[in-house]
């Protein structure tokens, strides 16, 4: 793969994860209205910290004058469906949901940037942009979660494959 051709396609999934990410908490903060009031504040928050990154990735995707990913109405859609059912499932469920997304999508971002250094500073600066918020995402949802939250060992598996499957897939569109 050519330098700018990996750097394209990066931007073009983090974009679309991105859509994902503000889907998953649209669904949510929908659902923690009626099992977990207390969250919605932190949802909305995180939400509006994930609109910025898409908006980061799509200003970079419209420099290139590339389009976005075949994958990012999916993306939006099934963020939405597991936003919706996680949310319903309440407080624990939603945490797991979010520590579970990042702590994949952090390795995937932290690959990237090695990937990219040196290459392609304008994805570099792009990715670089949004890394400490996707930890605090991470590092304040893993606060919320008890040891032991059943909601954890279910969804952990179930989620990170699926993030790491439309990562996949987002990179071979
Ligand atoms: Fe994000
Ligand atoms: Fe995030």
């Amino acid at each position: 793969m050519a330098g700018s051709d990996i750097g394209d396609r990066i931007v073009k999934v983090n974009h679309a994860g991105e859509h994902g990410a503000v889907c998953i908490y649209s669904g949510q903060i929908f659902a923690a209205r009626f099992t977990a009031r207390r969250l919605v504040k932190e949802l909305v928050e995180f939400r509006c910290h994930e609109q910025r990154h898409r908006a980061v990735f799509w200003a970079e995707l419209q420099r290139r004058g590339k389009p976005r990913c075949h994958s990012y109405l999916l993306c939006g859609f099934g963020g939405y469906v597991l936003g919706l059912i996680t949310g319903f499932l309440g407080a624990g469920a939603v945490a797991a949901t979010t520590v579970a997304v990042e702590q994949v999508v952090l390795r995937h971002l932290e690959q990237q940037l090695f990937v990219l250094r040196g290459m392609d500073p304008a994805a570099v600066s792009a990715i670089s942009s949004i890394v400490s918020e996707e930890r605090e995402h991470h590092a304040r949802s893993s606060a919320h979660l008890k040891a032991g939250n059943v909601w954890a060992k279910v969804l952990t598996p179930v989620v990170s494959a699926s993030t790491e499957a439309v990562i996949w897939l987002g990179m071979r569109l």
